[in-house]
């Protein structure tokens, strides 16, 4: 029997760079995964001559030019540019916030202008004192108008609950901008790697070092695995890990529905929100327009998300961090952090909301920690 070093439960980014890092050190590492395919959430696959996100719409972005420079040794990006569009019943509104947003909404033309028509309708909403949930934090910040178009239905679909039940904490900053720019993030660097995403999970894992097992549950031999690897880098539920002993920390889950549509251009923009509280799903992405239109002609693959509460079983696509759950994860962490032989990381691991560029980020200081420490 082979000897190895490590044993990487999860062939996500997180296990990936760590994996990458740790044979390019000269170690000898196992990775399973209990999908059956490597790259985790942001998997990618060919439909139709297009790259299909299979599990929602994933941009990279960052101001780290280091992160930037490392993403980039596993494929090109191209130059695309987050520019979501809002549909509200029919009525289309670019997003973020910004001045496009205000002229549709009430043929505002200046700065000057959409900050009046702002205050105006936080100060005709009368909220006193600090806000008590979801709601009062909305309007407080943005106006009854953007909040009952554009932030109401969605937030409501996809946490599942009312946002007068909600708390506030969920939108202390809301991104609004007195220009005319549609970029969503503020990032210096962004694009989506040309080809996909998959390609770099797979050259991060193509190494003489790294053996890659799929369809391999760690929970189906446990017991197997922490006797044989001296050291275990875990990226799944850590909650699971501990058999639920605490209790469950809470999840949001999706539902991806895709399909392959007989025409050349669907929606005209990748990502579209839908944020009436009518419509079951809360966006619909067409992939082709991540890549430019690439793809087969008279050709489009769509996705429509839909929120899904979570239960045993489900996939746990987000953390819910508030502070019950945030409180239950540090007592995880306590009982992870007696434990020597094993690592816990990544977005369930660490039960955060964790993007790309800062899952690399954490993975690298990690990997740093762990060689450092001579181990
Ligand atoms: P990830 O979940 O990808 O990997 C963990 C792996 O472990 C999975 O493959 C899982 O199957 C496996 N596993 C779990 N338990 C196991 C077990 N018991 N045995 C074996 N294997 C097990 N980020 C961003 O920067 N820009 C974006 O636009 C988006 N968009 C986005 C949309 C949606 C809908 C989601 C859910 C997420 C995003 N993200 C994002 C976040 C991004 O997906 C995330 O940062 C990384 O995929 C996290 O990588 P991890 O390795 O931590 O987890």
């Amino acid at each position: 029997n082979e000897k190895f070093d490590y044993l990487i439960v999860g062939a996500g980014l997180f296990g990936a760079v760590f994996a990458h890092e740790a044979a390019l050190k000269g170690k000898k590492v196992k990775v399973i995964e209990k999908r059956d395919h490597i790259a985790g959430n942001i998997y990618t696959k060919e439909v139709a001559g297009i790259q299909v996100h299979q599990y929602g719409a994933h941009i990279f972005h960052t101001s780290d030019r280091a992160i930037w420079n490392y993403v980039n040794q596993f494929a090109e990006f191209n130059r695309y540019t987050n520019t979501p569009v809002a549909n509200y019943h029919g009525e289309m509104y670019n997003l973020p916030f910004n001045m496009n947003t205000f002229n549709k909404l009430w043929g505002v033309r200046t700065p000057q202008e959409a900050a009046q028509k702002i205050q105006e309708q936080r100060d005709a909403a009368k909220i006193s004192g600090q806000p008590r949930n979801l709601e009062e934090q909305a309007i407080t910040l943005i106006g009854t108008d953007i909040y009952e178009k554009l932030i109401k239905g969605y937030t409501e679909k996809q946490w599942g609950q009312k946002a007068t039940e909600l708390p506030a904490f969920i939108i202390r900053r809301l991104p609004v901008r007195y220009t005319y720019d549609n970029n969503y993030f503020n990032d210096t660097y962004q694009g989506i790697p040309i080809g996909g995403y998959t390609q770099i999970v797979a050259k991060m894992l193509d190494h003489p070092n790294i053996d890659v097992e799929t369809n391999m549950d760690f929970f189906a031999r446990k017991a197997e695995y922490l006797a044989d690897y001296p050291k275990v880098v875990f990226t799944g539920m850590i909650d699971q890990f501990f058999d639920y002993q605490l209790g469950e920390l809470a999840y949001r889950s999706l539902r991806f529905e895709t399909e392959t549509l007989p025409v050349d251009n669907y929606q005209g923009n990748a990502v579209i929100n839908y944020t009436d509280a009518e419509t079951p799903f809360t966006r619909i992405i067409e992939h082709k327009h991540f890549e430019f239109g690439k793809g087969d002609d008279n050709q489009t693959v769509i996705t429509k998300e839909y929120p899904v509460d979570w239960k045993r079983g489900d996939e746990p696509y987000y953390p819910v961090n508030n502070q019950t759950n945030n409180n239950l994860y540090k007592q995880y962490a306590k009982l992870g952090a007696k434990q020597d032989q094993i690592i816990f990381g990544g977005r369930l691991g660490q039960y955060r909301y964790y993007d790309m560029h800062q899952v690399i980020h954490a993975a690298l200081v990690t990997v740093k920690a762990e060689f450092e420490s001579g181990k």
